[in-house]
């Protein structure tokens, strides 16, 4: 039987990012993924990156790009009843956020793990984890035909919402916690210059829509749409036909009907499961919590547990200390939380509700409060670049 000391399920933000941090710290991994690589490298989905996220990747030695390449923002702008305001994000906290997409940072880290010469299995079948209780787990799988299985110390479950990990925990053991949006987002991504600078989240009568971009060549866009609406039943000049009755005028008369190079809806929800840890079984990135999308926070927020179950290895590793590998789950669960406080605010300010005038009336009150009180703004802004790590053995 194969042996590594962490074998790690998934090969996306999450699954990668603890690879390099792992390998850099001289700790053997294995990562298993369901789907091919060029799969993997083509998923279009996050853009924007807390200030801590880039701290992170820069620890794992893969920020060079993104240093050069990433757009400093640091302010974004909220439209609603046709106007913008502007949330000042350096004045209100010192610090912007980074436009890079998650496509980039997987190219990035999928790069510096070829090059690390660490091992990575593609299209890994029917991924499946035992003994997690006791202190020899192991990982089998199936690979071009073939059975494989491999002894390892520790399990990293980084397979997303969808993944094997999170089911292989006991029902009696997790806790879950959900809440599911009645809307999804139609997104469209498209080679023409962004007219905007900063990204533009807008509360429209129709709808929300956001204006996001990524790079000075190709903007990202959105429509709060359907959940039963099909990609297929939105051309491209309908979305941007919507989109220009969101965004507010100026802006609608400065975006053209560019053709997409990709369209994608997904629904939104909120989603925790408690505790992130069973035996050597641990749970990360959106394995572990799901959050709607318009806080920016789900690419953020797998980075923090990352660089959390990290430090737990490398201590564990080092100082042969079970500590960090207690704290994990508790650590992690005070961000998840505070990000879900967020996104779920975000999403329920900025979304049309069906039926629901009370709910129209206070995101009205809630919206005006905020563009005229420096304090909400401020919560806002600490929120939005990021609430800061928990050290470890902290309180
Ligand atoms: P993932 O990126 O989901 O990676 C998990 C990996 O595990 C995948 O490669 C998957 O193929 C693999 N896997 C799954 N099951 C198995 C198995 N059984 N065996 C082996 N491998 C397996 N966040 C934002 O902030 N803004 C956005 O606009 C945004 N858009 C999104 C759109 C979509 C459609 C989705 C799904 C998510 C979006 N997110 C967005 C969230 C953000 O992209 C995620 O939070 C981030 O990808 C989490 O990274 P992860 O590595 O934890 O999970
Ligand atoms: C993008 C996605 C988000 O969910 C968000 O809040 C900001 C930007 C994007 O894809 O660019």
């Amino acid at each position: 039987m194969k042996r590594t000391q962490v074998a790690i399920v998934g090969a996306g933000p999450a699954g990668l990012l603890l690879g390099q941090l792992l390998h850099k710290e001289g700790i053997d991994t294995l990562i298993l993924e369901r789907r091919s690589a060029e799969y993997v490298g083509s998923r279009i989905r996050a853009g924007v990156l807390e200030p801590g996220t880039v701290d992170v990747l820069e620890r794992a030695g893969v920020a060079s790009r993104l240093h050069a390449e990433g757009l400093i923002h640091d302010g974004v702008e909220i439209g609603f009843r046709g106007q913008r305001h502007r949330i000042d994000l350096k004045a209100l906290t010192g610090k912007g956020v980074t436009v890079y997409g998650q496509t980039e940072i997987t190219h990035d880290l999928m790069n510096a793990r070829a090059a690390s010469g660490a091992p990575s299995v593609y299209e890994a079948e029917d991924v499946a984890l035992h003994e997690l209780a006791g202190t020899s787990p192991r990982v089998s799988y199936r690979h071009q035909g073939v059975a494989h299985e491999v002894a390892c110390d520790f399990i990293a479950g980084c397979d997303g919402f969808h993944g094997v990990s999170r089911r292989s925990i006991p029902a009696s053991v997790l806790k879950v916690f959900e809440r599911v949006y009645p809307f999804g987002w139609l997104g469209l991504l498209a080679d023409v210059p962004p007219p905007w600078h900063e990204l533009i989240y807008a509360n429209s009568e129709r709808g929300f829509a956001l204006a996001s971009l990524r790079s000075p060549t190709r903007v990202r866009c959105y429509v709060q749409c359907s959940l039963e609406d099909r990609v297929e039943n939105w051309s491209d000049e309908q979305f941007w036909d919507e989109f220009r009755r969101r965004i507010g005028d100026e802006m609608a008369a400065r975006i053209s009907n560019a053709p997409s190079i990709e369209k994608s809806i997904a629904p939104l929800r909120s989603f925790v499961a408690e505790p992130l840890r069973f035996g050597r079984l641990f749970l990360a990135g959106d394995a572990a919590h799901i959050v709607p999308p318009t806080g920016a926070k789900g690419l953020n927020l797998a980075a923090s547990d990352v660089l959390y179950l990290y430090e737990s290895l490398r201590s564990f590793y080092r100082e042969k200390s079970e500590r960090g590998l207690d704290e994990y789950s508790p650590r992690c669960l005070k961000r998840i939380w505070r990000a879900e406080r967020f996104s779920w605010w975000m999403t329920s300010q900025l979304h049309r509700f069906p039926d629901d005038a009370f709910g129209r009336r206070m995101q009205e009150t809630e919206l005006e409060y905020l563009f005229e009180s420096r304090a909400a703004q401020q919560s806002m802004a600490e929120n939005y670049v990021g609430l800061p790590f928990e050290p470890m053995g902290g309180s």
